[in-house]
């Protein structure tokens, strides 16, 4: 089976009420460990790959690993580009083949992001690719953000509905109170589910994304803060959360810092214990073995996409 878009698998997602995982490569591991979790759960799965994992790994290795990981598994594979910043970017995604680009101009004001992404729309959909676009600023790690913060920040409901009307655009990222990375809260995690449901009510079978989906599992912290280094007060998303998330439209959950963290715990744990050694195939295969089973529990216990293919 040769690389899907999204299309298909939203449609079913969104009607079983599931969602499906985007998980962030960077390297052989990374995708291998990701796809093996995928086919032993018979779950569809998005791979995701970032200007910087671009960058790191050179895209031309990437986008042969992940033929490989098709190849191999024959499971249906999106390859997505993660938070693409301009349409250039996009552009060479799709011209190497890529099945679906962000283009991710959140940042930008109302207009000129909607100017954007239809610029970005109009290029992808004659050539078989779907497009993601962001609206509204993902939350830095705050406490408890006044309803002015949020109006200004979140993402606006009446503003989803125009946006996608007039952008044409296969999904949206939201803004509810998620953020990338370890930090998310300082106290009690809280997401605008409100915010949420009003936006599914406005966009009724359309696909929503949420970025900065990572749980950051304490036993994670706590295994990586073990063997070396030191994450104070790191804090994720709820697993309750993504699945409540996943009931009012949210069919596709990205996840870059728990495999992070999975891989990380486990290589230190491996060098701090077996000093003696030096082969990278013995920690890194660990890791990966880390990665696989942390995406196994993503599938079956959080996101509900087993057996589905
Ligand atoms: O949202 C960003 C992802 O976690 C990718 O991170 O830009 O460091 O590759 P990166
Ligand atoms: P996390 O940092 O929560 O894993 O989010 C990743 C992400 O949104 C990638 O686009
Ligand atoms: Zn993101």
């Amino acid at each position: 089976m040769p690389l899907v878009t999204s299309k298909e698998l939203f449609k079913q997602a969104y009607e079983k009420g599931y969602a499906i995982g985007a998980f962030n490569v960077n390297n052989m591991e990374i995708i291998q460990g990701i796809v093996s979790a995928a086919k032993a759960e018979k779950s569809p799965i998005i791979l995701q790959v970032s200007a910087g994992a671009r960058k790191y790994a050179n895209p031309i290795y990437l986008k042969k690993l992940v033929e490989a990981a098709v190849e191999d598994t024959e499971l249906p594979i999106v390859l997505h580009l993660d938070h693409g910043e301009d349409f250039e970017i996009c552009k060479q995604c799709i011209d190497d083949g890529f099945t679906s680009v962000m283009i991710d101009a959140s940042h930008l004001s109302f207009e000129e992001n909607i100017a954007l992404t239809k610029k970005v729309v109009d290029y992808a959909h004659p050539r078989g690719v779907v497009v993601e676009a962001e609206l509204g600023k993902l939350a830095g790690v705050e406490d408890n953000i006044s309803v002015d913060i949020k109006d200004a920040t979140y993402t606006n409901p009446d503003e989803a509905k125009e946006f996608v009307e007039k952008t044409g655009v296969d999904s949206l990222a939201i803004a509810i109170g998620t953020s990338h990375g370890a930090y998310k809260f300082k106290g009690k995690p809280n997401l605008d589910f409100e915010r949420l449901k009003r936006i599914s009510e406005l966009l009724p079978e359309f696909p929503l994304v949420l970025h900065g989906a990572s749980t950051v599992l304490p036993e994670l912290v706590k295994a990586c803060n073990e063997y070396g280094g030191d994450i104070p007060g790191a804090q994720g998303v709820p697993e309750e959360m993504i699945k409540e998330a996943s009931k009012y439209g949210v069919c596709k959950v990205n996840i870059d810092t728990d495999l992070r963290l999975a891989m990380t715990a486990s290589i230190r744990q491996n060098l701090k214990e077996k000093p003696g050694n030096f082969d990278p195939r013995k920690y890194l295969g660990e890791g990966r073995s880390a990665v696989e089973k942390m995406v196994k529990h993503k599938i079956s216990n959080v996101l509900g996409s087993s057996n589905q293919i």
